[in-house]
């Protein structure tokens, strides 16, 4: 179930902003090579997720799940000078693929790809302070990571938590372990006075967290 109408998105799509060459073939060879080729961001988030990054200037990002690479360049191109993307993946089968990626991209030297379960990472990172968070990886950890990143996060910060919709499951009766999960993590971030937070019905929904 898409949330947007799909003719809706065909317009959307139609008027962002092109998407870059590298990305069109990642794209190509994700959909071609890999499985389950839907993880991947795609044009229209894509552009949206560098948008934000390009308005929020950050020095230091954390993506958690990379997969092949594709969100980790779009955040790549807002990083200020001097800056840095570390962005983790579990599946060591992907890690040739996501290493030539970076290689191919005009961003290999500011981006830093970690193998290994996320949680173990991040404790591996605890001396980095983040400007912008961006949580995609296994659905059912999202509160984890997000208590794990939080006081990492500087005040103004930003975490971006994708599939929170979960294909409108979470405003329907349904009543299975996922959707309820990801229900429960919308209503603690809501409840959180230390952050705002909005979602954006993009895809399968994105929260856009900001830290006081
Ligand atoms: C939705 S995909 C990421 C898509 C990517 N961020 C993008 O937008 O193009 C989720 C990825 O998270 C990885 N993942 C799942 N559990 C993980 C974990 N515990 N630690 C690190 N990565 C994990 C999966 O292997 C998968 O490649």
């Amino acid at each position: 179930m898409e949330i947007l109408p799909s003719d809706l998105q065909a317009y959307l799509d139609q008027h962002c902003e092109p998407e870059p060459e590298m990305l069109i073939t990642i794209n190509r060879e994700t959909n071609l090579k890999v499985l389950k080729p839907h993880m991947l961001s795609g044009h229209y988030q894509g552009r949206l997720l560098s948008m934000l990054s390009k308005m929020l200037r950050p020095k230091c990002i954390l993506e958690i799940g990379t997969y092949t690479g594709y969100a980790t360049i779009c955040l790549a191109e807002g990083l200020v000078e001097g800056g840095e993307i570390h962005t983790i993946e579990v599946n060591l089968e992907m890690e040739e693929m996501i290493r030539k990626n970076f290689k191919n991209s005009a961003f290999e030297k500011i981006i830093f790809p970690h193998f290994g379960d996320a949680q173990h990472i991040m404790l591996e990172l605890s001396d980095k302070n983040y400007d912008l968070v961006f949580i995609d990886a296994d659905k059912k950890s999202n509160f984890a990571y997000y208590q794990l990143v939080i006081n990492q996060l500087k005040p103004g910060g930003v975490i971006i938590v994708d599939n929170v919709l979960w294909k409108g499951k979470v405003y329907s009766e349904a009543q299975d372990s996922d959707t309820r999960l990801i229900r429960e993590f919308n209503n603690l971030i809501t409840a959180d006075d230390r952050v705002e937070q909005f979602i954006l019905p993009v895809r399968d929904g994105l929260t856009v967290i900001r830290k006081k």
